[in-house]
């Protein structure tokens, strides 16, 4: 990532005109106009212009989501960035906005939440790294295949965020990212975006019209309040998660599932395509006792237990069957235990500390 952007994170969207550092949040459902004239200017405006912050009426947005959508439409490189209200919408819109009846998608293997997308079966759609998994795929094989066939393609980038890796600048056809974890950063809030190619960008706008699927004001302004320092945390994330793992890959029974160095499981496909990891890790523990190894999750101190990820915290979550889903090709032995761990911003050698305690209790 250039300098400048961290720059412009920090610069960009002042508000001159109410003299506050961040953009105000505004509330509409009616966005008022002076006149009839003013109204249909400002619709030749939004036809002329369908990316240039135009709106008639809420459903479209107001300014403060408009703010959101150009940071993030910048710091994808993407032609624009649609705004929903959660990541699972983003997911949603990226679907009904391309797929007709009668159509397949192909999904990876270890696709966030496969249960959903099964019942949906000519398009491709990616999550990399495999959710709990963290298996990285080779993303230029995938996109010249599907270019070659037609296919239109979409990822899952909400791991690594464009911050360490842009999927448009690639080739993929959209991108996605649950705003809800490293965008927000605090646990607080829900959202999703969704980054397009010119190519697919009418059918977009026409779906997320039709659907209504719009994020609330309230919650692009705390988005865009966490994207000021998006690089100083995922920077941080990725230092403590490195020192972190250092310490497990000490652990014989320990296989860890992230690429923090040479040699360390998909390094080579993960260093092909990014500048950098997040704090989201798994790590498999061999031992025939199960319930030791849910001992360890609940005995750490410092890790929460809870969904999500992304925040400035830290969560660990032991990975039954349910969070794992139906995975076809999921390489776990039967004497192999899967925990997630996100890695937050607190000092990381307390971290590891609180692991080394709790790592005894796995027999
Ligand atoms: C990788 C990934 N993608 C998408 C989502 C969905 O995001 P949201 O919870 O904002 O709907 C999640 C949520 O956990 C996720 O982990």
């Amino acid at each position: 990532m250039d300098k400048s952007f961290k720059t412009f994170l920090k610069h960009t969207a002042k508000d001159f005109h109410n003299h506050s550092v961040n953009p105000p949040v505004v509330r509409a459902s009616t966005i008022i106009f002076k006149s009839m004239n003013d109204i249909r200017r400002t619709q030749a405006k939004y036809k002329r212009d369908p990316r240039g912050g135009y709106f008639d009426y809420g459903r479209q947005g107001t300014s403060t989501t408009h703010i959101l959508s150009k940071i993030l439409t910048r710091l994808e490189e993407s032609y624009h960035v649609f705004l929903t209200p959660t990541g699972f919408g983003a997911v949603f819109l990226a679907i009904f906005s391309i797929v007709r009846p009668g159509d397949e998608i192909l999904t990876a293997d270890p696709v966030y939440n496969p249960h959903d997308l099964n019942s949906i079966k000519k398009n491709i759609t990616k999550k990399t790294p495999g959710s709990n998994t963290f298996e990285f795929q080779d993303l230029s094989k995938i996109i010249s295949i599907a270019k070659k066939n037609k296919i239109l393609t979409a990822i899952d980038n909400t791991w690594a965020t464009p911050y360490f890796f842009k999927p448009i600048k690639l080739g993929f056809d959209m991108a996605i990212v649950s705003a809800t974890k490293y965008y927000s950063g605090h646990s607080d809030v829900m959202g999703g975006s969704l980054a397009v190619n010119k190519k697919v960008f009418k059918h977009v706008e026409k779906a997320q019209k039709i659907t209504g699927l719009r994020l609330g004001p309230d919650d692009a302004y705390l988005i865009t309040r966490g994207l000021r320092t998006l690089d100083v945390r995922l920077d941080k994330h990725e230092e403590n998660a490195k020192k972190v793992a250092a310490f497990l890959s000490k652990n014989k029974k320990i296989k860890l599932l992230y690429p923090y160095k040479k040699g360390s499981f998909n390094y080579k496909m993960w260093k092909k395509y990014y500048s950098g990891a997040s704090g989201l890790m798994g790590i498999k523990i061999k031992t025939k006792n199960k319930n030791s190894v849910i001992k360890f999750v609940n005995s750490l101190k410092l890790f929460g237990y809870g969904y999500s990820w992304g925040g400035f915290e830290s969560l660990a979550l032991h990975q039954g069957k349910s969070e794992r889903g139906n995975r076809k090709y999921l390489n776990l032995d039967n004497d192999e235990r899967l925990v997630r761990l996100h890695i937050g911003l607190e000092d990381p050698k307390d971290l590891i500390e609180d692991l080394r305690k709790s790592l005894k209790f796995v027999r």
